[in-house]
C-alpha cells in the first residue's frame, strides 16, 4: 500500500515535466475534422504542382527501363542522388520486397521524400503541405501514357499517429532485424531524430562515412553480438558492395550527412505541422494560443538545437552530398548559413534550423508564429533566461539573430531595432 502510494506520488510528480516536454504530448491530434479536414482538403504542395504541370503538359516525365519515374521524378523535384540512404529492415509499405539484399532507397530534399524498393511496384512520395502536414502518394513504376501521384490514405495508418507525432508526418526509426530484415522483437526500437545519440541510431540501415560507433550495417544476431565486442567493427564503411548487388539502386552509398539531415528534418517537419495544427484547433475551440506555452518551449528547443546528442567523433560522408545540401544556402553579408555543417562536436555551425526559411514555418496561424518569433527574439538577444536555453552561448545566439536579421523575410519590426 505505502510502496504504491509512493509510486503514484512519483508519477504525479513527474507530470509537469513530462507535459513540458512536447513529445510528452504526441497523442494524435484530430486532423481529419474542422478546422484542418486534412483528408477531404486538397494540398498546396509540390507534388500538387508537379502534378499539375504533366496534366498541363508542361512537364513529361521520362520512363527508365530499369528505374521506371524514379530518375525524371527526382530530377523534377530537384531532389540529389547522393541523398540516397539505404534500410532494410522490413518496416515500411512494401515489407515483402525489402531485405538486406534489396534495401528500400529513400532520397529527399527541404519539402519531399522518395521512396524507392528494386523490384516493387510503387514509389512512395511524401511531400510538405504548409497547413497539412506530411501529404503521402505513391506512383506506379510501370510505363503509363501520364504517370500520376495518387493520394493515399492507406499510409496514415503508420504515418498519421504516435510515431510522427500525433499529426501526418514522417518517421524514421532504428530498427534492429535479423538475417531476413525482420524485427528482432526483443531488441528497442527507437523513433530517431536529432537528439539520439549517435550509438543508438541507424539499426536496419546500411551507412557509409565515418564516425564515432553506430548500429547501421549490423545484419543479424550474430552482428549484433560483435557489436557488443567491438562497436566500431562494422561502423566506417566507405563501400556497400559487400553486403548486395549495388547495380539494383541508382546509386551507391547511404550517406551519413545525409542521414544527419534528415533525422534533424524529418522531425522539425513534425514538429511544424504539430503546432501548426494544434494552434489552429485551439483557435477554432478557444480564440487563443495561451494554454500552447510547454508546446512552444519544445518547439523552440528543437529549433535551436539545444537537446542535440553530441557528436563522440567527428562525421564525414559524401562530399556530393555536402555539396548538394550548401547549393542553396541562404547567406547573410559575413557569408555564413544556416546550412553550413559543422560535423565535429555538433551538426551545424549555427544553432537554428534551416526550415526557419520554408513556407510550412511561415505558414503557420499567425498568433503561434508571433508567439514563437517573440519568444525566439528574447533568447537571441538574451532577454529570456529560462534555463531551457541556458545552453545556447552567447557567441551562437549573436550569430544567429545577425543571421536571421539579415536573410529571415517578413520579420516583426521590432527585430530590425
Ligand atoms: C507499415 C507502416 C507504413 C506504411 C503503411 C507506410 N509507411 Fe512510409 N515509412 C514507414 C517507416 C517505418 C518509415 C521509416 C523508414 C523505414 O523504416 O523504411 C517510412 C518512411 C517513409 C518515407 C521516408 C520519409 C518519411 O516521410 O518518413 C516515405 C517517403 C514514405 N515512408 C512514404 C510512404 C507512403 C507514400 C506510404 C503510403 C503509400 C507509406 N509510406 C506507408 C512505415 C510505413
Amino acid at each position: 500500500m505505502g510502496k504504491n502510494y509512493t509510486v503514484f506520488a512519483l508519477a504525479l510528480l513527474s507530470l509537469p515535466l513530462a507535459a513540458e516536454d512536447f513529445q510528452g504530448s504526441d497523442h494524435p491530434l484530430e486532423y481529419d475534422q474542422e478546422p484542418i479536414k486534412y483528408s477531404e482538403t486538397q494540398p498546396n504542395d509540390p507534388v500538387a504542382a508537379l502534378q499539375a504541370k504533366i496534366l498541363s503538359g508542361e512537364v513529361s516525365l521520362a520512363w527508365d527501363e530499369k528505374f521506371g519515374y524514379l530518375p525524371a521524378v527526382l530530377d523534377a523535384f530537384k531532389v540529389p542522388r547522393s541523398s540516397q540512404m539505404l534500410v532494410f529492415s522490413k518496416s515500411s509499405l512494401q515489407r515483402k520486397n525489402i531485405s538486406p539484399d534489396n534495401p528500400r532507397a529513400i532520397f529527399f530534399n527541404d519539402d519531399v521524400y522518395i521512396g524507392y524498393v528494386p523490384g516493387a511496384p510503387l514509389m512512395e512520395i511524401s511531400a510538405v503541405d504548409p497547413v497539412l502536414g506530411g501529404t503521402f502518394y505513391s506512383m506506379e513504376l510501370e510505363k503509363v501514357r501520364k504517370p500520376k501521384f495518387v493520394r493515399s490514405s492507406e499510409c496514415l495508418s503508420c504515418h498519421g499517429g504516435q510515431r510522427s507525432l500525433g499529426v501526418p508526418g514522417h518517421i524514421l526509426r532504428s530498427v534492429p532485424t535479423d538475417e531476413a530484415g525482420e524485427l528482432l522483437t526483443q531488441e528497442e526500437v527507437r523513433d530517431i531524430n536529432h537528439c539520439t545519440p549517435i550509438a543508438d541510431r541507424w539499426a536496419g540501415w546500411y551507412v557509409t562515412g565515418k564516425s564515432s560507433a553506430h548500429r547501421g550495417n549490423l545484419i543479424g544476431e550474430k552482428d549484433l553480438a560483435i557489436y557488443k565486442d567491438d562497436p566500431l567493427a562494422k561502423a566506417n564503411a566507405s563501400d556497400l558492395s559487400a553486403y548486395f548487388d549495388q547495380s539494383k539502386h541508382l546509386t551507391t552509398g547511404s550517406d551519413i550527412v545525409a542521414f544527419m539531415v534528415l533525422e534533424h528534418q524529418a522531425h522539425m517537419h513534425n514538429y511544424i505541422a504539430r503546432l501548426n495544427i494544434d494552434a489552429r484547433q485551439m483557435l477554432a475551440a478557444y480564440g487563443h494560443v495561451r494554454y500552447m506555452r510547454s508546446q512552444v518551449n519544445a518547439f523552440l528547443r528543437y529549433l535551436l538545437f539545444t537537446e542535440e546528442a553530441p557528436l563522440p567523433s567527428p562525421i564525414s560522408g559524401d562530399p556530393a552530398y555536402v555539396q548538394a545540401f550548401t547549393a542553396t544556402a541562404i547567406r547573410d553579408s559575413k557569408g555564413r548559413s544556416l546550412r553550413d555543417f559543422d560535423l565535429q562536436t555538433r551538426m551545424f555551425k549555427y544553432p537554428c534550423s534551416f526550415l526557419i526559411y520554408t513556407q510550412s514555418f511561415d505558414a503557420m496561424a499567425e498568433p503561434i508564429k508571433a508567439v514563437i518569433l517573440q519568444k525566439l527574439f528574447d533568447i537571441l538577444t538574451g532577454k529570456e533566461t529560462d534555463a531551457q536555453f541556458a545552453k545556447i552561448t552567447a557567441e551562437d545566439r549573436l550569430a544567429v539573430l545577425e543571421l536571421l536579421r539579415e536573410t529571415k523575410k517578413n520579420l516583426p519590426d521590432y527585430w530590425r531595432n
